[in-house]
């Protein structure tokens, strides 16, 4: 049987195709009591929250409605996966302008209901928009926390599961970094039962570009992507509202991490019923280390023009 937690109220901003496949996916799961849907298009989320009520009786006991902040008041977690999203061709920091913009009227809206929650941002670009998230809403660090690296992280898992013909949730391995075109796959960590994993150039080569392109070859061949960053968003959640303590590779503040700090970026993260608990230290090989402090100095950049 599920563990339901008695009272867990999670509120998605913006229902577009990542927010209404993340509710479709927490409505399956049964994790949580009651959700929220929030969309600056009020018919998109009271079309998205009627459809899926009326798939109820097929699963169960999750109150779910379309909603307004006003609702955020009672919230355990505040997922945010309202603005643009990419157009064939684009950067995900092609959408900082547009999406920083809209972050000031969505955090100003949360903090006038709700101070005590967790908010997880998903909106790309990611790491940024969490910083920028962390600066206006005033929250503790451990309670702002980006999808990060860990549906790189998921990618990477999967093609190196196809290639050893290994089951992927077997398979530990990390992309690190900038949730983009920077992001850092660390090979010397990827391991089977703590047997490291071995592969030629070419190998490398193919599986990190499939990983880092993956959105651009789904967003060039169906618009989107939906279904595995929305479970990686249930994974975040659930490991959240039932304390597990789970190890995720989430968007958090660096302070003196590798030689970066003041900065969002994926790592592995201890995360529970406090948020972010702490972040873990990494052995990282000098290549990695070079790559990551450059992932970190190009989020700097463009941070740097920010009005913050
Ligand atoms: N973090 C990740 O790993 C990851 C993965 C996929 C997509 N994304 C990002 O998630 C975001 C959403 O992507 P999508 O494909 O669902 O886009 P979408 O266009 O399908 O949906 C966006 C929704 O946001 C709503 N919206 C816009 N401004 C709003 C506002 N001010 N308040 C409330 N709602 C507002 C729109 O009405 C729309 O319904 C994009 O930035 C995308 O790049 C992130």
């Amino acid at each position: 049987m599920k563990t339901q937690l008695r009272s867990s109220r999670v509120v998605i901003i913006g229902t577009g195709a990542v927010g209404a496949t993340t509710a479709y996916t927490l409505l399956l799961r049964e994790r949580i009591s009651e959700l929220v849907l929030i969309d600056a298009n009020k018919e998109k989320a009271l079309g998205e929250a009627l459809d899926m009520n009326h798939g109820l009786p097929f699963t169960g006991g999750v109150k779910l409605w379309a909603g307004d902040y006003s609702d955020c008041a009672d919230a355990d977690i505040i997922v945010i996966a309202a603005g643009a999203s990419q157009r064939p061709g684009e950067t995900r920091i092609d959408l900082l302008k547009r999406n920083a913009g809209i972050f000031d009227s969505i955090i100003q809206n949360i903090v006038k209901y709700n101070n005590h929650g967790i908010i997880l941002v998903a909106t790309n670009p990611v790491d940024i928009l969490s910083y920028v998230t962390l600066k206006k809403s005033g929250f503790p660090t451990n309670r702002v926390i980006g999808s990060g690296t860990l549906l790189d992280s998921a990618r990477f898992r999967y093609l190196i599961g196809q290639n050893k013909k290994i089951n992927p949730r077997s398979i530990h391995a990390h992309i690190i970094g900038e949730h983009g075109d920077s992001e850092v796959p660390l090979w010397s960590l990827a391991n089977v039962a703590g047997i490291g994993l071995e592969f030629n150039e070419q190998e490398r080569e193919e599986i990190f570009n499939s990983t880092k392109n993956a959105a651009y070859e789904i967003i060039n061949a169906k618009g989107a992507t939906s279904y595995a960053i929305a479970l990686a968003l249930d994974r975040i959640i659930v490991s959240i509202l039932q304390n597990e303590g789970s190890v995720l590779n989430v968007s958090t503040l660096l302070t003196d991490y590798n030689g970066v700090s003041d900065v969002y970026l994926g790592v592995p993260s201890i995360v529970d019923r406090t948020g972010v608990r702490q972040v873990l230290d990494l052995q990282l090989g000098d290549a990695e280390l070079t790559q990551f402090q450059a992932s970190a100095n190009k989020l700097k950049s463009e941070i740097a023009n920010l009005e913050l």
